[in-house]
């Protein structure tokens, strides 16, 4: 590997790796988008306005009740707009239901108990694509598939109550990946402690990225977006207030404070030497230790 192709390198330079990235088509775009739970008299979300293009993998960040799970209910049609526009692929969700809905967007509940329902882990894997018309040979062999990559062999004939809640959640995460979804839902998918789920969402992230999916995931987990998003959508108290690259995002002190969110570790490393390594945050040890011997490397000023 040439030291131009190396992103830690890159950053160390001055240059953001991550700005080579670019999406494709419009795969998500929401207009003017208001909702209010009327019974409760609550303004959830009022006058968000985002595009998402295909193969952009997009945080969700905000405090409890700002609105990311209403937000996210938009993109499958649970939720209805009270006003402006929703459309996915193309389609505008306000005629549509959620079964229909649901050939384009893949949509992972935060609490999998409102999502598993069938006789054993195996049956649920398999019933997405079944609903979708899937033939039988290839919905076999996704959901082996699906076992294989979530390590849910030793689960697979159990009912998804009997299995621990960190199982049923990459359960209820793998019965959307059989599903293929062009856009892929996820509402705080980690607890953050749990590292065995944790790792396999920054995985299948990855391979959702290779596979040209677009992919929203609200979470709490700074260092799981900082790894994995293009982009991080900043929900406060309804409202969208930034829209930024995961390193913008993180730097903004502002913002940071306004929403009661704190960078991951290495980006806050980072952030506070700043003023002496004159480097772009870091937001994984690779990116810190490079930018830190690059600092280390110069010659110190005022000598000789
Ligand atoms: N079913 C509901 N009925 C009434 N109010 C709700 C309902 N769901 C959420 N809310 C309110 O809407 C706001 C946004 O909630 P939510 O979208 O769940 O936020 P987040 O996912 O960021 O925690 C909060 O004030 C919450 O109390
Ligand atoms: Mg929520």
């Amino acid at each position: 590997m040439t030291a131009a192709a190396d992103p830690a390198q890159e950053l160390a330079r001055g240059a953001d790796p991550r700005s080579r990235r670019t999406g494709g088509d419009v795969a998500v775009d929401i207009s003017h988008l208001t909702y209010d739970y009327a019974r409760a008299g609550v303004r959830a979300l009022d006058d968000v306005s985002v595009q998402i293009r295909a193969g952009e993998i997009v945080g969700v960040v905000g405090q409890n009740g700002s609105g990311k799970t209403t937000l996210t209910k938009h993109l499958n049609g649970l939720l209805k707009p009270t006003s402006g526009r929703v459309a996915v692929a193309g389609v505008d969700t306000a005629g549509k239901r959620v079964q229909e809905l649901a050939a384009y967007v893949g949509y992972v509940f935060q609490n999998p108990n409102h999502q598993l329902f069938a006789s054993s882990v195996e049956v649920d894997l398999g019933f997405g694509p079944r609903n979708l018309g899937v033939p039988e040979d290839e919905i076999a062999e996704r959901v082996e598939q699906a076992i294989a990559f979530f390590g849910l062999e030793a689960v697979r004939g159990q009912h998804p109550y009997r299995i621990s809640f960190p199982m049923r959640k990459l359960v209820g995460i793998a019965a959307i990946y059989t599903m293929r979804p062009a856009i892929f839902v996820l509402d705080e998918p980690s607890t953050g402690q749990d590292h065995i789920t944790t790792r396999k969402i920054n995985e299948l992230i990855g391979r959702l990225r290779e596979e040209g999916s677009t992919v929203i995931c609200v979470s709490h987990d700074m260092q799981l977006l900082a790894d994995v998003a293009d982009r991080l959508l900043v929900m406060w108290n309804g409202r969208l207030i930034a829209d930024r690259p995961p390193r913008d995002v993180f730097a903004d002190r502002d913002v940071m404070a306004q929403t009661k969110l704190e960078p991951p570790q290495v980006t806050e490393i980072s952030l506070r030497l700043r003023s002496r390594t004159g480097a772009l945050p870091a937001l994984a040890v690779p990116e810190l230790a490079a930018t830190l011997e690059h600092a280390l490397a110069r010659p110190a000023s005022g000598g000789s």
